[in-house]
């Protein structure tokens, strides 16, 4: 299985503000998650990214992606998710059930304890982050604080028209 996480953050790495508002992240970030996600058929996210997902309004919605696996990571096996999702209890059990599906791929999208989850259990394949033009002085970062190193070898850089740089690097086991 090869794993990616993809993320959109702050130039200087916050995905979310203190209060995990989105607001600094661009539409075109989202379609950009969008059409990624419908690309690799599936994505992985942490408890706490689904309910905050829940509560946006605006189009911005996981309900939205038909035909796409959400699975969901909880270490509460009795966590009740609305249909169209699938729960999971670790990283490792995540990707086994992708695997049961058929999957090869798999796309990791956050939030920071899920991705410190993957990056600890040495699961990351390749790396993808899109870099707003702003900075966001308190927030949540990329990862949450954990011990854990990742050699990474960049593989491309790509500029949108609204100045997004999409960053790809190959993770180095
Ligand atoms: N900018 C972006 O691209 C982006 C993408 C995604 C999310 N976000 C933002 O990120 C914020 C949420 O991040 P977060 O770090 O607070 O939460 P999170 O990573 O979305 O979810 C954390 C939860 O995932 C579960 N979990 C994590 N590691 C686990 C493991 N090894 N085994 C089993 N369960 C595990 C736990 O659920 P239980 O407590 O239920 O056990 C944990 O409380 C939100 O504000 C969201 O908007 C931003």
């Amino acid at each position: 299985m090869k794993v990616t996480l993809y993320m959109a953050t702050s130039l200087n790495g916050m995905i979310a503000t203190e209060t995990g508002d989105e607001e600094f992240l661009s539409h075109e970030n989202w379609e950009m998650f969008c059409e990624l996600a419908r690309e690799v058929g599936n994505f992985i996210v942490g408890r706490k990214t689904y309910e905050a997902v829940k509560k946006w309004d605006g189009g911005y919605n996981f309900d939205d992606l038909i035909g796409v696996e959400k699975i969901v990571i909880s270490q509460d096996r009795n966590f009740k998710l609305d249909g169209g999702y699938t729960l999971a209890n670790s990283p490792q059990d995540a990707l086994a059930k992708l695997s049961e599906k058929g999957f090869e791929r798999a796309l990791v999208t956050g939030g920071a304890s899920i991705n410190s989850s993957f990056a600890k259990t040495n699961l990351l394949d390749e790396i993808m982050l899109n870099l707003e033009p702003v900075f966001v002085g308190k927030g949540i970062p990329l990862f949450a604080p954990e011990n854990f190193k990742v050699n990474i070898k960049l593989v491309s850089v790509k500029k949108s028209g609204r100045g997004i740089v999409t960053l790809k690097y190959e993770v180095l086991k």
